[in-house]
């Protein structure tokens, strides 16, 4: 199908933004060009008329131009909101007349006519009108609309007072429904895509809907559920500033509430022939555009501030002053927490932060600290008319310019940090500088930065240094002596042999043919479709289910407690499961491993003093259960018929500690339900790589259980690492994965859930299943889990899948 055809929100090139209208050619891409069409940019754009003339004749690519005209000296009447008043109608032919492209070809048949959409927005000292003209035409003759569309720029620009240009073109697939939705959302309402919650929307659809306040106020628009295909090129929504379609671009990412700056808002829905999901629900309303005013002046010790509705995305074309002045003998110092502000541009132009002189921009992972040499402090916060975010939090803080850090170390950057945390291994002031310098103990070894690291980091494959010199002068294997992933040597001609002499497998990995047992389970063989048989790393990264196989893995809807994490979509994780015991509610989590079998830690059905949590009758599963809370319609609730421990589960060192449970009577597989992948024997998981935890344990050491289903991103770690943070307890069937500086882990009422790993190609396979940790996200203890590819032939041995 041929692909949509529209900027994306990377593609985008800010710094067009402001020309001057005179340089429109400039900015345009020409359509054709690539596939990146949306066309120079909106400036002044205040109000709207739209109107549609289609040229259709028996072609398959539609093109639509969206265009705006200033036109100054003209108050904006309450009429124009009304697109059949009389009044609309008169200014909307004007409008018409002055754009109309006297090139296009003739033999397209009808004229272009004024359709009822129009919209006018009023801008103050005048208005904007906006067009919006959709062609069918047949691939040769496009250069000549594209012409003609042109031409539309000149007669407008060379009226006194006027401005005119093509702002966006857009090249959709076949011909699209064209559906607008009106909507006054001074009484507030939900609008939702097509089908929604029950069917999935409609392929090779546009949808808007023009949501317009009472004037002095402001839409806000309040996601409840948005599942789109990950692809922003295939599906997605826009939100915009204005009702006709040239801001902000794409599928959401943070928050999902947004404002308006104006009182008008445009929401699309653009749908490709691929891939239908379920779409989206929304909440609006208005509120008073005077709400939560920001920007003032600050005067107290200390203090803190935030972009408006944070941690909702800031409104666009929003400034916001702050003026800090404290006690005259002090300075002021300001550190930014959180700091979300789209992409960065450049030289900062879009939005952005000022204090003082100095422009922040972008979004930054580690707090940033910026100190004034005096007792006054102006932060600016500027948004543009496009691409909000969530924002940022700041704390200010007065200090005495001789001791700015009483009893604590002060970063090169100004920031405080508790003494312990300096030389302690890790980078806390965010720019290193508790980290230079240091005298390293016994145990650590000097990095050629000055950092210190633990010892046995050296040559593991990792750049802990940050400068690679733990990497460096590492002992290679002698000749005749394979190098094992993990560091170790072997000889030679064990690489290959069928067998896995490497601990981790890696001598296995990459070999040319199968040497025996071709394609067994328990060997490093995969067979193809072809029916060759291979042996390599990670088979299952070309994952083609074997014939009867479930299929699996795959996150149907958006793809798009733990401690240190933050809640997850409807829908992110449906292989995950809520155990539940009779009268206690959620005690574990499990995954689910086929419509019948569910995997999770043996420890969890282990009976204690007062429990017999053995009985497979104690217990019941939740499928497709995102709200501890709230049981909806996707949620599924099984009767457990069958608990089978692993028979060397040990519960004092918490080896094998995995059981399977059948359920009695299959679960139906749908967005919300849907087995995750199995890796075999052989499936490596790197140390670094990405996993994510999921579950309703609790949310920090010694802490209450979460309602909503909890995610966040941990690492695998490298067992040698992991092995002498924790001890000996850690076995080779057991994986380590967490944050080593602490604050993410699986915690309490975790166990028994999924580690999830995505692939290459984009399965997700579970790498681990919470067992065990030394308290929830202490720093240097990471999650072990149980090591999931040393299993692979027990669950097929007890389970068949
Ligand atoms: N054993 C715990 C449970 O029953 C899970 C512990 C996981 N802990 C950790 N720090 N990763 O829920």
């Amino acid at each position: 199908p041929p692909p949509l055809l529209c900027l994306q929100d990377n593609d985008w090139d800010p710094t067009l933004e402001f020309l001057p209208a005179s340089d429109s050619k400039k900015l345009e891409k020409k359509p054709g060009q690539r596939r990146t069409l949306w066309v120079g940019v909106g400036l002044l754009l205040t109000g709207l008329l739209v109107w549609n003339f289609h040229l259709r004749s028996d072609v398959r690519m539609t093109r639509v131009y969206i265009g705006s005209m200033g036109i100054n000296n003209q108050p904006f009447l309450p009429e124009y909101e009304d697109p059949s008043s009389p009044q609309f109608t008169h200014l909307a032919a004007l409008v018409s007349q002055q754009v109309r492209p006297h090139t296009v070809p003739e033999h397209h048949g009808s004229s272009p006519h004024l359709l009822t959409h129009g919209r006018l927005e009023d801008g103050g000292d005048g208005m904007v009108a906006y067009y919006q003209s959709e062609f069918d035409l047949p691939v040769p003759q496009q250069k000549f609309l594209d012409e003609a569309i042109e031409s539309l720029d000149s007669p407008a620009e060379s009226q006194q007072g006027r401005q005119g240009r093509v702002l966006s073109v857009c090249i959709l697939p076949i011909v699209f429904s064209d559906q607008t939705f009106n909507i006054r959302v001074s009484e507030a309402g939900t609008v939702q895509s097509p089908g929604f919650p029950d069917f999935p929307y409609p392929p090779n659809f546009y949808l808007q809907w023009r949501l317009r306040a009472d004037p002095g106020h402001r839409v806000l628009l309040n996601f409840h559920t948005l599942i789109l295909e990950d692809n922003c090129q295939q599906d997605f929504i826009k939100i915009y500033d204005s009702l006709a379609p040239i801001e902000q671009c794409g599928y959401p990412r943070g928050s999902l509430s947004f404002r308006s700056s104006g009182n008008v808002m445009l929401l699309t829905l653009v749908t490709s022939e691929l891939k239908n999901f379920p779409g989206f629900r929304a909440n609006y309303s208005q509120i008073p555009l005077t709400e939560q005013r920001c920007g003032g002046k600050l005067s107290a010790n200390r203090g803190s501030f935030s972009s408006p509705f944070f941690p909702s995305n800031y409104p666009p074309k929003t400034i916001c002053v702050w003026n800090i002045e404290v006690a005259e003998d002090k300075f002021v110092k300001v550190q930014f927490k959180k700091f979300f502000l789209g992409h960065q541009s450049k030289p900062c132009l879009g939005d952005y932060v000022q204090v003082d002189d100095q422009r922040l921009c972008g979004s930054k992972l580690d707090s940033t600290v910026l100190t004034a040499q005096s007792n006054m402090m102006t932060i600016r916060f500027v948004s543009d008319s496009s691409y909000v975010d969530q924002g940022f939090t700041a704390n200010y803080e007065a200090f005495v310019p001789t001791n700015p850090c009483p009893g604590r170390f002060q970063c090169a950057n100004n920031l405080c940090v508790d003494r312990t945390l300096q030389c302690d291994g890790w980078e806390d002031c965010g720019d290193g500088s508790d980290e230079v310098n240091c005298k390293c103990e016994t145990f650590q070894m000097q990095c050629g930065n000055g950092h210190c690291k633990p010892k046995f980091w050296l040559c593991d494959g990792v750049d802990d240094c940050r400068d690679n010199t733990d990497e460096e002068n590492c002992v290679k294997c002698k000749p005749g002596q394979f190098t094992c992933r993990d560091g170790r040597c072997i000889p030679d001609q064990l690489k290959c042999d069928g067998r896995s002499d490497c601990s981790d497998g890696s001598d296995e990995s990459k070999c040319e043919r199968c040497k025996s047992q071709c394609c067994s389970l328990t060997m490093f063989t995969f067979r193809c479709r072809d029916g060759r048989c291979i042996s390599k790393l990670n088979p299952e990264c070309d994952y083609e289910p074997a014939p009867g196989a479930v299929c699996c893995g795959m996150k149907p809807y958006q793809s798009s407690r733990i401690v240190g994490g933050e809640v997850s979509r409807e829908g992110e994780w449906p292989w995950q499961v809520s155990l539940h015991v009779r009268g206690m509610g959620h005690v574990c989590g499990a995954s689910v491993l086929s419509p019948r079998w569910l995997l999770t830690a043996a420890h969890c059905v282990q009976d204690s003093q007062v429990y017999r949590y053995s009985q497979a009758d104690q217990w019941e599963a939740f499928l497709g259960l995102q709200s501890q809370s709230k049981i909806d319609k996707s949620t599924v609730r099984r009767k457990i018929k069958r608990i089978i421990t692993h028979e060397n589960y040990d519960h004092l060192t918490y080896d094998n500690d995995v059981a399977l449970m059948e359920m009695d009577t299959e679960v139906p597989l749908n967005q919300y339900i849907f087995p995750i992948c199995l890796p075999s024997p052989s499936y490596d998981f790197p140390a670094g790589q990405e996993a994510w935890i999921t579950g309703w344990g609790a949310t920090r050491e010694d802490g209450i259980a979460a309602t909503d289903l909890q995610k966040a991103a941990v690492r695998i770690i490298n067992s040698t690492v992991c092995k002498s943070l924790l001890g000996d307890d850690v076995s080779d069937r057991m994986l380590c994965a967490g944050v080593l500086q602490g604050g993410v882990d699986a915690c309490q009422g975790d166990s028994g859930g999924p580690l999830s790993v995505t692939s290459p190609n984009g399965r997700v396979f579970l790498a681990g299943v919470v067992s065990w940790g030394d308290g929830c996200g202490r720093r240097n203890k990471p999650g072990v889990y149980v090591r999931i590819t040393k299993y692979r032939s027990w669950i097929k041995e007890q389970s068949g899948v």
